[in-house]
């Protein structure tokens, strides 16, 4: 038997959730346990326009990047199946959030506010912490988005300190989901 467990979702299993909560870390373990791809949205919204994010959002503001990474994310969906992680915007946007409700399986990484602030502390190139204590913002995220991050298919907390422990967790909800639906 593979490692995988011989187990393929029917579909692009798509990560949303907050900066931070390790939605790239954990869609790469994900990808190698499930023997998928990985991909990453910001990286192809990157490639695809050649500049960085920061610089998209800068030269032409939140609602251009948004229209980009609808479309990044509806091409991405029309491939193969893959793991797909995506920037902690892409579920909000009504558009995209339906185009992964159709076409992949939501998987929302769930994460405390203190892991949200002590991760995003290590980097500081995303634009929406730029100005600002990152505390504050992410938790006014916290309360304007989770909300809607309910909504995905299956719901891991994102745990401290064990990636391994949390990609286990994301792939026993995967399978009770995929078993189920
Ligand atoms: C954003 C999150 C970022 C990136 C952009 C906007 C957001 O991705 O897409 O800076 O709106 O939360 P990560 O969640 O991967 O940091």
């Amino acid at each position: 038997m593979s490692s995988n467990g011989n187990f393929t979702p029917p579909k692009t299993v798509v990560l949303v959730g907050l900066m931070g909560a390790g939605k790239t870390c954990i869609g790469k373990k994900l990808a190698h346990t499930l023997q998928l791809p990985f991909v990453d949205a910001d990286v192809e919204i990157e490639k695809a326009a050649g500049c960085t994010i920061s610089e998209i959002f800068e030269e032409h503001g939140e609602s251009y990047f948004r229209d980009r990474e609808r479309m990044v994310i509806q091409r991405l969906l029309d491939g193969p199946v893959q793991i797909l992680s995506t920037g902690g915007g892409a579920f909000m946007d009504e558009r995209t959030r339906s185009t992964i409700t159709e076409k992949g399986i939501s998987l929302w990484l769930k994460a405390d506010l203190d892991i949200l602030v002590e991760r995003t502390s290590r980097r500081n190139h995303r634009p929406l912490l730029r100005n600002g204590n990152h505390r504050e913002i992410l938790s006014r995220l916290i309360e304007a988005r989770y909300p809607v991050y309910e909504q995905a298919d299956i719901t891991t907390q994102s745990e401290e300190g064990s990636a391994d422990l949390t990609t286990r967790n994301a792939l026993k909800g995967l399978k009770d989901f995929c078993g189920r639906s």
